[in-house]
């Protein structure tokens, strides 16, 4: 339902843009007659989200101009990609593309474009053995338009060896290809090993910047000195100074724990979002209990090793901490915590290509203990030990065993002793993933595990009403039999509701919390392209784009551009569904066309697989992906309690998260009941990603697996404890190996927006002196070259000094955890509650995830989905609705979190009602066009969050 405006539009547009303006006429002119950005040949000639001076003029006029010297990306300073006042006087709107707003957001949607471009080209980097062929190519076959590899057949080990073809080629086919298999196999029907449980992380970034703490190279060693370490500087001292939360009346907050009998008079303190509330802290945990885990049954290695609280930074020199100024920092040395799983740590091999010495992995590479599929394994399970926690019902085996409460609701089974369990999730449900259980862990996977029981029930019922009609699945071992929905058998009908579950939950993701997270109008469109497709408004548009595509490439079409292409044409057509439907003219973009044959055939291995691209690596996470979804500070300490059947702005009462994690979320979940903590939680905003923001609770977590020790663990040092583990580079290096600007010192953290007396500013100032304090300065020698991922402006090498006079003091800006860097970005997009650098992450493996998945591309068909399956998931359910109004000028559908909720509490219409996207606070008025106010909806003026 969303009409795009977008990138092709501009693309096209944009060519007669100048006729309609007069002010900025010129430069609109020297902009388009330009042309468009050659994609970067080199690592160091990348786009860096910099724009030319009349781009910046034509899309956001002086503001866009006067903030291009910024480390910052420049569209965030384009017309209409802010609240109201971001806009120009004059047009507005869906049609106006050569108006200023239009221009504004078609080139914030241009340049995001150009980002996930140059991502794709520059930033990917398997660890699985794959990476030299990548940039060596095989077989005069380009590197990156590689599509099957070696690394990625089943091991001989593997019991279904000889079922996908042995020592031969190998091929999923039959059983193996009908559903999302338990360990991620067969996704890829011609790499059957890919993104299964087990396979290495990959990584973002170049393998000879990973472990900077190890000092591996000549740059590495110019880039930080002897100064990093595993518990240098220190991480529990860090996490005190820079992410602890300040309070007001610290006895009200009693680091987290609240007052007895959960009285509503408690309080601690800590920065809100406006725009986000707590169900959407724990989607996205969530999400990533789905997507990956480097420990094995919550567990890591046997070795213990310690958590810092041992030295700080003083003056530039690093000095032992006394036993005073532990206790004045509130730090514990006794903390120790399970070293962290390392799958390989043997010496890469190097080979040698066009002059350049490279490895081949990282020096040390760890496993994704689960699978890398979008696949619901945290409901569904990803190994053996996982699918056992997850219980049928004996009564109707298509559906989720679900108990009843003495209130009459229905909740998932707690754990049995038989189970295989982490004794500490002892009292929980009975669920795959069940590590660092909550109740928010609680409440979405029974709501799922509702929603699955839900779609079982709605088939069922027609298959009552037409028992003889055709179901739409088949066996693709017997492709050209109807399988009637008398014939779907309870395990036929448990994996394809597993299929419409994983979507639905992508779906919600891509389009409902992604879009609330960045929240402005070029990440809208951006997203709902993504899962719908820009274009399918614009035919003209995307005609026309082809062709701008197929002349930058010549006639020859390069089968490596085309590769990088794919992205842009599927930006017009949208990824899911990508390659669903085949024509005779047109084999992977088409959309759905009632008028054309449709050629797609289940025993045609080419169509089953024909929508996914993995541009030239294998999918999997990368290491980086795992550090910017650290999110702990979004949590609050605190959760406000509700009830439904009372007065729902009334805050009743608040419970401390401690008091609902592990087995206490259970009973807590019961007790208060689905409705009132989807309430609950739904009402209260989450914490910013900030500094001096975290949770006190993580800070004293319990942790009953470690012996010894103080029994506790400090969460947020462990965070920087397990990146550098695991080799993360530092943030500034982070930062230009995504093709990003490198910051120069901390006070490039402070908004460059904000006025120059502001308060806000102050606040910022004074953190940045944190971080400074924290880190150090060093005095810098301007010989040293730190980096060839980028170089400066004049092409000159980027050396120690950072543009400052050489011998001068510089800050250690190099040295800064990604973390702490990240929570230290002041300046960023409207709207967006994370900030640029984790974005930058996301655009490539957001995208990535849906693209590499036949699932959500090729295979996703009537044939694996069944017919109802397949339109529960364009439609949100068993019917489309749609929203009423036209929230931030679109005419969209009611969002399917909103629709999964509505169905699976009903209790929760009447709220529901007027929230339009779940993971906004349900009491908040979204006023005009992306406004962030934390203003009241009516019939919420009495809501006390609204006076604080
Ligand atoms: C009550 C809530 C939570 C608790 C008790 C908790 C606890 C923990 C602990 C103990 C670890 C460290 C595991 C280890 O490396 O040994 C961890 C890792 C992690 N947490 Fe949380 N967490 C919570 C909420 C969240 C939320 C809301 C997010 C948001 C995305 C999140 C994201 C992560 C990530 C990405 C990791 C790294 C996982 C990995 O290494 O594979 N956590 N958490």
């Amino acid at each position: 339902m969303v009409r795009g405006s977008g990138i092709l539009a501009v693309a096209i547009l944009g060519l007669s843009a100048c006729s309609t303006r007069t002010a900025d006429l010129a430069d609109c002119t020297t902009y388009v007659a330009a042309g468009f950005r050659k994609i970067a040949d080199e690592r160091a000639q990348r786009f860096l989200g910099k724009v030319q001076e009349d781009t910046a003029q034509c899309r956001g006029g002086d503001r866009a101009v006067a903030f291009r010297s910024t480390p910052w990306v420049d569209w965030q300073n384009y017309w209409a990609v802010g609240d109201s006042n971001s806009k120009a006087a004059g047009p507005s709107g869906e049609h106006v593309h050569l108006s200023p707003n239009g221009r504004g957001v078609d080139g914030a949607l241009l340049d995001l474009e150009y980002q996930r471009i140059e991502l794709i080209k520059f930033n990917l980097f398997d660890n699985s053995g794959t990476f030299a062929q990548y940039l060596r190519d095989r077989d005069h076959i380009d590197g990156a338009a590689l599509k099957t590899w070696e690394e990625m057949r089943l091991p001989r080990n593997n019991p279904l060896y000889a079922a996908v073809g042995g020592n031969g080629t190998q091929l999923c086919r039959g059983e193996l290809i009908r559903a999302r298999m338990l360990t991620g196999i067969c996704n890829d029907i011609k790499n059957p090993l890919m993104g299964s449980t087990g396979q290495m992380f990959a990584r973002n970034v170049e393998f000879d910047t990973t472990f900077p703490e190890s000092g591996n190279n000549f740059l590495v060693k110019n880039r930080h000195g002897d100064r990093l370490g595993l518990l240098k500087p220190d991480p529990q001292v860090i996490s005190r100074k820079l992410l602890t939360r300040v309070q007001s009346d610290p006895a009200k907050c009693n680091d987290g724990r609240g007052l007895a009998g959960n009285s509503a008079k408690a309080n601690c303190d800590y920065k809100k979002a406006p725009f986000l509330n707590v169900l959407a802290a724990f989607w996205v945990q969530f999400m990533t209990h789905d997507w990956f885990s480097h420990l094995e049954e919550g567990s890591n290695g046997p070795e213990l090793i310690p958590m810092g609280c041992e030295t700080e930074i003083e003056a530039g020199v690093e000095k032992l901490l006394t036993p005073e100024r532990m206790k004045q920092l509130n730090c514990r040395p006794e903390d120790r915590i399970d070293k962290g799983l390392i799958g390989i740590e043997t010496q890469p091999s190097t080979f040698t290509y066009a002059g350049q010495e490279y490895l081949s992995r990282a020096p040390k590479a760890t496993q994704n203990k689960n699978t890398a599929w979008w696949d619901a394994s945290q409901l569904y399970g990803f190994d053996e030990d996982s699918r056992h926690r997850v219980k049928r019902d004996p009564v109707d085996p298509a559906k989720f065993l679900l108990v009843s409460s003495p209130s009459g609701e229905a909740y998932l089974p707690l754990l049995q002793s038989s189970d295989p369990m982490n004794p500490q999730w002892a009292g929980q449900e009975s669920v795959a993933f069940a590590d660092n259980w909550s109740v928010g862990l609680s409440f979405f996977h029974n709501v799922f595990a509702r929603e699955h029981n839900l779609f079982v029930d709605a088939f069922r019922e027609r298959a009552a009403q037409t028992p003889d009609a055709d179901s739409g699945l088949r066996n693709p071992a017997t492709p050209s039999r109807i399988i009637e929905y008398k014939d779907v058998t309870a395990d036929e009908l448990f994996e394809a509701a597993r299929l419409v579950v994983a979507a639905e939950i992508a779906k919600i993701h891509t389009t409902e919390w992604t879009p609330q997270l960045l929240y402005n109008e070029p990440l809208f469109l951006g997203l709902n392209a993504n899962w719908h497709g820009l274009l399918k408004d614009f035919p003209q548009a995307r005609e026309a784009l082809e062709k701008i595509v197929v002349q930058n490439f010549g006639p020859s079409r390069d089968v490596k551009e085309a590769t990088q292409w794919y992205s842009v044409f599927a930006s017009g057509s949208g990824i899911f569904g990508l390659g669903n439907h085949v024509y005779a003219d047109e084999p992977i973009f088409a959309a759905f066309d009632p008028a054309k044959e449709d050629l797609w055939d289940l025993s045609n291995p080419d169509h089953v697989n024909g929508g996914i691209n993995h541009f030239g690596s294998p999918f999997n996470f990368p290491e980086e992906f795992v550090s910017v979804y650290r999110l702990h500070s979004m949590l609050p300490d605190l959760i406000e309690l509700r009830d439904l059947n009372g007065d729902p702005n009334v805050i009743s009462g608040k419970i401390s998260l401690l008091e609902t994690v592990r087995g206490k979320a259970t009973g807590a979940l019961r007790k208060g009941g689905l409705a009132n903590w989807g309430l609950s939680m739904g009402r209260q905003r989450l914490g910013a990603l900030t500094l001096q923001n975290s949770p006190l609770f993580l800070q004293n977590l319990s942790m009953p697996r470690l012996p010894g020790g103080s029994g506790k663990v400090d969460v947020l040092a462990l965070d920087l404890v397990r990146d550098r583990e695991r080799g993360i580079p530092r943030f500034n290096e982070f930062r230009r190996q995504y093709g990003l600007k490198q910051l120069t010192s901390f006070d490039d953290f402070a908004d460059p927006h904000l006025p120059k007396d502001s308060a806000e500013l102050a606040e910022q100032r004074r953190l940045i002196g944190i971080v400074r304090e924290s880190y150090g300065q060093h005095r810098c020698d301007a010989a040293k070259v730190i980096t060839k991922a980028q170089t400066n402006d004049d092409g000159t090498p980027i050396n120690d000094c950072l543009g400052h006079t050489n011998g001068s003091m510089v800050d250690n800006i190099e040295d800064v955890d990604v973390v702490i860097g990240m929570l230290a970005e002041f300046a960023r997009p409207h709207g967006f509650a994370i900030s640029e650098t984790q974005f930058q992450v996301f655009i490539l493996n957001a995208s990535r995830r849906l693209f590499s998945d036949r699932f959500f591309t090729s295979s996703f068909r009537p044939e694996f989905y069944t017919r109802l399956g397949y339109e529960w998931v364009l439609n949100n359910g068993p019917e489309k609705m749609i929203e009423n109004g036209l929230p931030n000028g679109h005419q969209i559908e009611v969002m399917p979190l909103k629709r999964v909720l509505m169905r699976t509490i009903p209790e929760l219409r009447r709220e529901l009602a007027p929230v339009i996207d779940a993971f906004d606070p349900w009491a908040r008025d979204r006023g005009e066009y992306y406004s962030l106010e934390w203003k009241s909806r009516n019939g919420a003026e009495s809501d006390e969050a609204f006076t604080r």
